[in-house]
Formats: structure tokens, sequence, C-alpha cells
């Protein structure tokens, strides 16, 4: 049994509200903090706004043909799913659940901890 807890953050009222742009990427905030949301095919991911290795913004980076981010700085790789560094490098991706509700789109993370380590 855990003892972690973790709120659902809405980050939009619906996903059309959201920025995307050209490269799939929007920056959605939660509690004034940016994150990123990504749209690939019909699935919508989010993580963080910059990348673990030496703070590129992964909202300028692109998203390849297997769905992985692309980090725009040293374009490491990773899988938005499991946060998987597939290119090798060792490092770890914070990403988060994302739900399209009827009244919104939500994000959920753990009340603290990790998730603002990125930041
Ligand atoms: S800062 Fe992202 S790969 Fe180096």
């Amino acid at each position: 049994m855990t003892d972690k807890k973790y709120t659902w953050h809405k980050i939009a009222d619906h996903i059309n509200e959201l920025d995307f742009a050209d490269n799939n990427i929007a920056v959605a905030e939660v509690k004034g903090k940016k994150i990123c949301v990504a749209k690939v095919k019909e699935q919508v991911f989010a993580f963080a706004y910059k990348c673990p290795h030496a703070g590129g913004i992964l909202a300028d980076g692109h998203i390849d043909a297997l769905g992985n981010i692309v980090c725009p700085l040293h374009r490491y790789k990773y899988d938005m799913r499991n946060g998987r560094n597939i290119s090798g490098e060792g490092y770890y991706l914070q990403h988060w659940p994302v739900e399209l509700r009827d009244d919104g789109v939500y994000v959920v993370m753990e009340d603290k901890g990790s998730f603002w380590k990125w930041f």
C-alpha cells in the first residue's frame, strides 16, 4: 500500500483550447508551472517542459515518426508514454497521464516529490 497522493489538474476546458504548434506540442500550466502536452494521432501525452539532460525546451522539439519527443538541444529522444530515454543516455522524462473528460482536459500528478524537480 502506498501513501502517495495524486491530484487531477484541469489544464483546459477542451483539447481544442490548447494552442498546439506545428510540431503538435502545446504548453499548458499546472500551479503556475509549464508542462508540454503533445498530440500523437488520437492520443494525448503530458511531459516536462524542460529536458532532463540540460534543460532544453521540449516544446521546441519535435515528435519523430515513432511518436517519441526529440529534444531540440542535443536530440535525445524520449518515449512520452513511459519517459524512457530511448536514445540510450540514461535520462528519464517526467510524464503524466492525461484524461479527456466531458468538462475538460486533466493531468494527474503526485502531490509532492519528483514532479517539481524538473522545473
Ligand atoms: S538538453 Fe535535451 S538532449 Fe540535451
